[in-house]
Order: structure tokens, then C-alpha cells, then sequence
């Protein structure tokens, strides 16, 4: 069983991450943290507590508010992609009095430490969303941050083009500064980039001979909250939804999912054409990059967490 603290900007693909993470037994998930991203924070901490409601964890996670925006730049969003409250279009209405959680007392970024000074080189931090959370721990508790024992980032655009701009992946490009903060503090990290999340989407065929049949909370908020509509075939607003933060939680439950090669990796954080662009290259940090990914093998996993 490893111990996990997932740090997220709940968006459609981080809720199926949540999802993925609680119905897998080999994790224990202890904390669920928000920082803003897919939409502002006050947004992400509401859908964290409403895919918790979906979830019902037996044992429940501390949740934490962490960072309204980013160490430098403004604050950016992805409503686009992820609907105007950043669950698509499923709908969870909170409960009064109903709580699969317990609300820290302090930030994202303390109680992330307080756990990993609890269980020293035993948690591993999945982060999902911009990494600013990240960066406020190494600020403000570096010895805390380096009892983690490893840091599994979905992020980057390594050798493929970015999601943001042609460079630039959203969660380094919302807050490259942050990241750069990350690469360089030298904790264990696996970065699960573009170049792999890419591989790993859902299709209408898979929806309808995988997902629809299991006719469940699950597979009902699936198809809800990527807008897929059954009668016609497709997804709302676009061809396939990847699976950006389910394949990050992936790679702790399995890592023989991915191949990876350490690459010698730093961001780009001057402003202009490259801002958050991750350069590979003599200078920079030594970092643990998922190149090569089980696709189906995956995609079979996240289907079967599902029920
Ligand atoms: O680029 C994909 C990443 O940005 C995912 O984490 C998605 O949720 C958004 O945060
Ligand atoms: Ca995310």
C-alpha cells in the first residue's frame, strides 16, 4: 500500500484521477490538496469536496485550499476544456452535513509537509495541476517537502508540442516559475508528460462497448462530465478526452506502465514565445521522464477502477 497526497486543480481529468486513485486498493490516499488552474480555486476546492461526495471513502482524506495564483503571471483558466465549473456537465450537489472529508486547518503546502515529516521517504505526491503548492512547500519547508519520497508530476511537453502553446503545457505554462522551483530542488520526480498523456484518451467506441455498460455512479459522471452524448456518437466539444491526470495516478499504481529515461530537463521562465517551455539540454535537473507508455494496458486499468 503506498501512501499518496494528490495535489490537484479539479478539472474533468483530474476528477477521474480522484476516481482512479480511491478505487485502487494499493494506494491509500491521505490528502487532497487544490490549487488554481482548470478554474479558480475556490472552483477546484468545491469539486474536490463534490467528487469526494461521489467517492464516499471509507477512510476519509484531509483536504486543503492551497494557491488563488500563480509565484509569478496571472492567473489562467481552462474553461474550455473543462466547462464553466470545471466538471463538464455533471452535476453533484453537496449535501448539508455531509462530509467525506476533513478540512485542514492550514494551506496545501503545510499540510503536505506535516504529512511528510509524519512519514518520512513513505509519500508520494501525485501533482496534477500547476505547481505552485509545490513551490510554496520547498519555500517555506524544504526539509518537509524532501521527506516526500518522490514527487510523480503530470506536466511538461517534452518532445512533442505543447496544449497551451506550441512550447508549452498548461500546468508549467500556468506557473513556470513554480516548476522550475520543483525541478531544481532535487526531489525524486517522475514527470508524465504531453509526450505519453497524449497516448492514453478516450474514444466514442470505447465509450460505448467500456464505459457505458457498466451503468454506474462512475461510468454515469464519465460520460456527464466529458459531455459525451450517446445518441450521436461523440464527445460535446471535441474528438477524444485524454487522460492526462488518471495516467500520473497510473504510473503509482503500475509502474511498468511507462518507460522512462532521465533527461536533463530545466522551464523557461522569461516571458514571451517559450514561457514555461521545458528545454532539454546540459543545463538543468537530472528528471525521471515517462517516454513510452502500455497504452491499452492502461486505458484497461482505468476502465476496471471504474466499477
Ligand atoms: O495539460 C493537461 C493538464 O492541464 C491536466 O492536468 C489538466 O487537468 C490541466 O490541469
Ligand atoms: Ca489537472
Amino acid at each position: 500500500m503506498k501512501i499518496v497526497i494528490i495535489d490537484c486543480d479539479v478539472g474533468v481529468d483530474d476528477a477521474l484521477a480522484l476516481i482512479l486513485a480511491f478505487h485502487s486498493s494499493a494506494l491509500e490516499v491521505k490528502a487532497v490538496t487544490g490549487v488554481n488552474g482548470n478554474v479558480p480555486l475556490d472552483r477546484v476546492f468545491e469539486n474536490i469536496q463534490k467528487v469526494l461526495s461521489l467517492l464516499q471513502p471509507t477512510n476519509k482524506p484531509i483536504i486543503a485550499r492551497g494557491a488563488s495564483s500563480p509565484l509569478k503571471g496571472k492567473a489562467i483558466h481552462a474553461h474550455s476544456v473543462h466547462g464553466r465549473t470545471g466538471l463538464g456537465e455533471a452535476k453533484i450537489e453537496l449535501k448539508d452535513g455531509e462530509e467525506w472529508w476533513t478540512l485542514s486547518g492550514g494551506p496545501a503546502w503545510e499540510l503536505i509537509t506535516s504529512i511528510a515529516h509524519q512519514h518520512p521517504q513513505q509519500v508520494t505526491l501525485i501533482a496534477v495541476g500547476p505547481l505552485t503548492n509545490l513551490a510554496l512547500g520547498i519555500q517555506k519547508d524544504l526539509d518537509g517537502m524532501k521527506h516526500l519520497k518522490e514527487i510523480v508530476i503530470m506536466g511538461g511537453a517534452v518532445r512533442t508540442r505543447g496544449n497551451v502553446t506550441p512550447h508549452a503545457e498548461f500546468n508549467i505554462y500556468s506557473d513556470p516559475v513554480a516548476a522550475k522551483m520543483v525541478f531544481e530542488s532535487g526531489i525524486p520526480m517522475t514527470l508524465v508528460p504531453l509526450d505519453v498523456t497524449h497516448r492514453v484518451f478516450l474514444t466514442p467506441s470505447l465509450m460505448e462497448e467500456r464505459v457505458k455498460p457498466i451503468g454506474n455512479t462512475f461510468s454515469k459522471f464519465l460520460m456527464e462530465a466529458t459531455g459525451y452524448d450517446t445518441k450521436a456518437r461523440r464527445f460535446r466539444n471535441r474528438e477524444t478526452v485524454f487522460l492526462h491526470d488518471p495516467l500520473a495516478v497510473g504510473v503509482v499504481i503500475d509502474p511498468t506502465l511507462v518507460k522512462n529515461e532521465t533527461l536533463c530537463l530545466t522551464v523557461e521562465t522569461d516571458e514571451g514565445e517559450h514561457w514555461g517551455k521545458l528545454i532539454e539540454g546540459k543545463e538543468g535537473s537530472q528528471i525521471n521522464v515517462s517516454l513510452g507508455v502500455d497504452a491499452e494496458r492502461f486505458l484497461e486499468l482505468f476502465v476496471s477502477r471504474l466499477r
